[in-house]
């Protein structure tokens, strides 16, 4: 060979080299991965880290620009039983009583079964947080929870938003592969019905497909896609929504597609405090810190910590279906996430009730009247008029503060049958080969009616279930 041709011939096969290095990145990238995740809210980004803790090779896909979907929005906090949280300030719960509690709020339509797991299992989800980056160290009320058992961060900040950050940091520095405004049309299956995969398109609308040997849907639920709302439960017809844009329950077609059975799909939830025709929610934290709710006429109508189911019911029997959330600077004080709703210009304000009654045209007199009453049951430590268990604020002093609310559509119960090992199932109840589902998407956790705070334990928890379960089924 002579010295050029042999140049050539070097350059070449440098080339060739250089090729067989970075191809297979390129073309991996879009093609085969152990588990992929449907879905980047609170149970996909839990399933993915989980998952990759266990060594599997993961893809999450998330249809929108960015992770979070409804969990970003979530703001109470997370339930779990018997945390070293509930131990520090003498709480005594057990897994038992949160079991009770959340199938006598959901009026036992739930899946005993399924509420078993996640009231075993929540403390340890909060655990998993904590090591994740998420401390949830407070510990507060919620309505349907017989003793204070929703966690959340330091200082009342929202929640759910502090989980995704959280979550997200933590998928950054695992570098799992998350892979966002991928849309999945299709969930893949052989001929033996085995789940093989999922197909969809890009942000270019390019199409794509992955070869998984497990998939876990982790879509969330359809509060977002009123007609699909309304479909399933046409009383709900011109209510707004509190749910992100997302939520629009594309995981239950996929899985319908695929022959997964449904249920519980008419049990939707209207939260009772959100913002008339804008479906902004005012966290149940706001009433569990010790705010109370007067209709436009300034009476107390209602134990503002019973169910979301009740509470609702009780103001759309009011004036106008709205009520009013009355509180203080103290309670200020103690809930972070009330900052947001002074920030968006949603809250009145005045020195003293007689000045916060002007201000919301409810008769000064008769404010007072109300929340003196009901500072004295306070003082009394008995709630004559409604029974109201835990009562925070003693309204003696100012500023008062107020915040007009109706309910909204907040979540939707029903969806997706699951196995208590997060599998799928069929119409015969049996398992569809390697696939899984998660969170909103599925339906049976929550019955006829969620217990605020449910919600985080619940994707929390089966997220890492159906990650722990499709990585056991990978070997
Ligand atoms: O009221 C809320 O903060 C909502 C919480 C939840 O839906 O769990």
């Amino acid at each position: 060979m002579k010295k050029k041709q042999m140049k050539t011939w070097l350059l070449t096969m440098v080339a060739v080299m250089m090729m067989t290095i970075i191809l297979p990145a390129c073309v991996g990238k879009s093609d085969a991965a152990d588990i992929v995740i449907v879905g980047g809210g609170g149970a996909g980004m839990s399933a993915a880290i989980e998952a990759h803790n266990s060594g599997a090779k993961v893809v999450l896909l998330e249809k929108m620009p960015m992770l979070g979907g409804n969990t970003a929005r979530a703001e109470g906090g997370l339930n779990a039983a018997g945390t070293e949280y509930q131990k520090a300030q003498g709480i005594d719960d057990s897994p038992e009583l949160h079991f009770e509690d959340t199938m006598k709020g959901g009026k036992d339509v739930n899946n005993p079964d399924l509420v078993k797991v996640l009231t075993d299992n929540a403390a340890n989800s909060v655990l998993f947080l904590k090591e994740n980056g998420a401390e949830l160290s407070e510990v507060g009320k919620a309505g349907g929870s017989s003793v204070p058992r929703i966690h959340r961060p330091e200082g009342g900040e929202a929640a759910g938003n502090f989980i995704v950050m959280a979550l997200k940091k933590k998928l950054e520095e695992l570098k799992v592969d998350v892979r966002l405004q991928h849309n999945v049309t299709e969930i893949i299956k052989d001929k033996d019905d085995n789940v093989t995969g999922v197909k969809g398109t890009d942000k270019d609308g390019k199409a794509f497909e992955i070869e998984a040997k497990a998939v876990i849907l982790a879509t969330g639920g359809f509060g977002a896609n009123l007609d699909m709302v309304v479909k399933y439960n046409s009383d709900l017809e011109g209510f707004a929504t509190t749910n992100a844009p997302g939520a629009q329950g594309d995981g239950i077609e996929l899985a319908s597609a695929v022959g997964a059975k449904l249920v519980d799909m008419k049990e939707i939830q209207i939260h009772p405090t959100t913002i008339p025709g804008e479906g902004v929610l005012i966290t149940e934290g706001v009433r569990g810190d010790g705010a109370i709710l007067v209709n436009q006429e300034g009476v107390r109508f209602t134990n503002e910590l019973l169910t979301r189911d009740v509470v609702s019911k009780n103001i759309l029997v009011q004036t106008d279906k709205v009520a009013y959330l009355i509180f203080n600077e103290e309670l200020r004080g103690t809930l972070k996430a009330t900052d947001t709703y002074f920030e968006m210009g949603l809250v009145q304000e005045g020195q003293t009730l007689a000045d916060l009654a002007s201000k919301i045209g409810v008769d000064p007199s008769i404010l007072e009247q109300t929340v003196n009453r009901y500072s004295q049951f306070k003082e009394a430590g008995a709630d004559e008029d409604f029974q109201r268990d835990d009562m925070r604020l003693d309204f003696t002093k100012g500023a008062y503060y107020a915040i007009k609310v109706t309910p909204g559509i907040h979540h939707t119960m029903g969806g997706v049958a699951i196995n208590t090992q997060a599998q799928v199932l069929n119409e015969s109840g049996m398992a569809i080969p390697n696939l899984y589902a998660a969170g909103e998407v599925t339906g049976g956790v929550h019955g006829a009616n969620r217990l605020g705070g449910n919600a985080l334990a619940d994707i929390t928890t089966f997220g890492r279930i159906a990650a722990q379960e499709a990585v056991q089924s990978l070997k």
